[in-house]
């Protein structure tokens, strides 16, 4: 019999990761350089932004817009529970304050109707924070061309009536479509992860993408001290290299040229990144189907419009087994399973800070119970896949 260990995340570094990382190691300048401003310029292609920053990772990027778009000390901002704990905490480094907010079941994501509700709730809160959990998109409603054309009812429409800024969480969203568009360039700031488990990586590393001059322009600035020039822009201009002036007292969140060296190889194969983890993705919708202990994602478009960053399952009323007793027993059989989430309002720093109650978020609640992640990457072999979709059946039912 076959022992199996199939990881839960694995990266595919096997294109131009390493000629890459070779050229800057040789040009002898390893930090933000060239490398970092080609992938800058190269994915505001991709995603149709009109401008890019390369940061250090997702959280900094979070930050950064958090920062230029003006949260500032006691602004109130809507957050989902389900997400990840950077979503919040960079709102926390400003002093400003998350109103989280229960989420769809089949989805995992706050719906227009969620919002809508919210919004009567609260209607002192100025800013969003969605999350494409997963690598699906949330439902802004149908986008036109700028972003300030929003012509059907969704949570762009909800929040240009309301006064409402939004900062898109698309730490899993790389590459997902919206209404014929990529996430990247829909709200007012658009934030992506390229942690080592997210579908491009560079190890760690983050990228902002706006379509607003003044956005992109402060989060520069701020992702290096503070200082009115880029360290590279310094060492390329042919006078006055030493000087610079310091306008803000800004972070360290700049991406190094040996990072965005592994990013620009996993940018040029994003498309067939992008298929290996569809093709995991529609065998397990075809396989699992039917299962009556679990419940399959909800797809509301199109598998394709899906960046499959993640592929959360849930556990239900019919199951025989919960669902850590589910994620021992597939430990036991070879295959590696996680969370997302342990939802915020249930982590003892928010629910202690904002005395929240589990009985105010209904859906999460019930998602927590039950939710566990399957391994999605595209070097999944269909025979691991046959593995993990027949455990569980045997483990489930029928
Ligand atoms: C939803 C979400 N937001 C933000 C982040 C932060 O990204 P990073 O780890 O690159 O800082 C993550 C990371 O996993 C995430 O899942």
């Amino acid at each position: 019999m076959i022992k199996y260990n199939i990881p839960f995340a694995k990266v595919e570094c096997g294109g131009n990761e390493l000629k890459y990382v070779r050229q800057v190691l040789a040009s002898g300048w390893l930090t933000t350089a060239s490398k970092a401003f080609e992938l800058e310029q190269r994915f505001a292609e991709v995603v149709g932004a009109r401008y890019a920053c390369a940061v250090n990772s997702g959280t900094s990027a979070l930050h950064l817009a958090a920062e230029a778009m003006g949260i500032k000390k006691g602004a109130k901002v809507f957050v989902p529970t389900m997400t990840f704990t950077a979503t919040a905490e960079v709102l926390r480094y400003l002093d400003a304050d998350p109103v989280f907010l229960d989420v769809d079941y089949g989805t995992c994501m706050i719906t227009p109707e969620i919002l809508a509700n919210a919004v009567r709730k609260h209607p002192e809160v100025r800013y969003l924070i969605v999350v494409h959990y997963g690598g699906q998109a949330a439902e802004m409603g149908s986008v036109g061309r700028l972003s300030r054309e929003t012509s059907s009812s969704g949570i762009l429409e909800i929040c240009r009536k309301n006064g409402i800024k939004i900062i898109e969480d698309a730490a899993h969203a790389f590459p997902t479509t919206h209404c014929g568009r990529m996430i990247g360039s829909i709200g007012d700031a658009t934030c992506f992860s390229f942690y080592a488990n997210k579908t491009i990586t560079t190890g760690e590393g983050g990228m902002l993408t706006t379509n607003d001059r003044k956005i992109a322009d402060r989060a520069r600035v701020m992702r290096l001290h503070g200082i009115d020039r880029d360290i590279w822009k310094r060492f390329a201009s042919k006078s006055t290299k030493w000087e610079y002036d310091v306008v803000a007292p800004g972070y360290k969140y700049n991406m190094p040229d040996v990072n965005a060296a592994i990013g620009l190889a996993q940018l040029e194969k994003y498309k067939e990144l992008h298929s290996g983890r569809m093709r995991c993705a529609e065998y397990y919708m075809r396989h699992l189907n039917g299962i009556e202990g679990i419940d399959l994602p909800v797809v509301t478009r199109h598998m394709e419009d899906h960046a499959w960053h993640l592929f959360a399952v849930k556990v239900n009323a019919h199951a025989k087994v919960d669902r850590n007793k589910m994620i021992d027993l597939l430990g036991l059989r070879g295959i590696g399973a996680s969370v997302h989430y342990k939802p915020l309002h249930r982590m003892t720093y928010y629910k202690s800070r904002y005395s929240l109650k589990t009985h105010d978020f209904p859906v999460a609640e019930k998602i927590w119970k039950g939710t566990f992640s399957l391994p999605i990457y595209p070097g999944l072999t269909k025979q691991e896949m046959v593995h993990i979709t027949g455990t569980i059946r045997n483990l489930l039912g029928r």
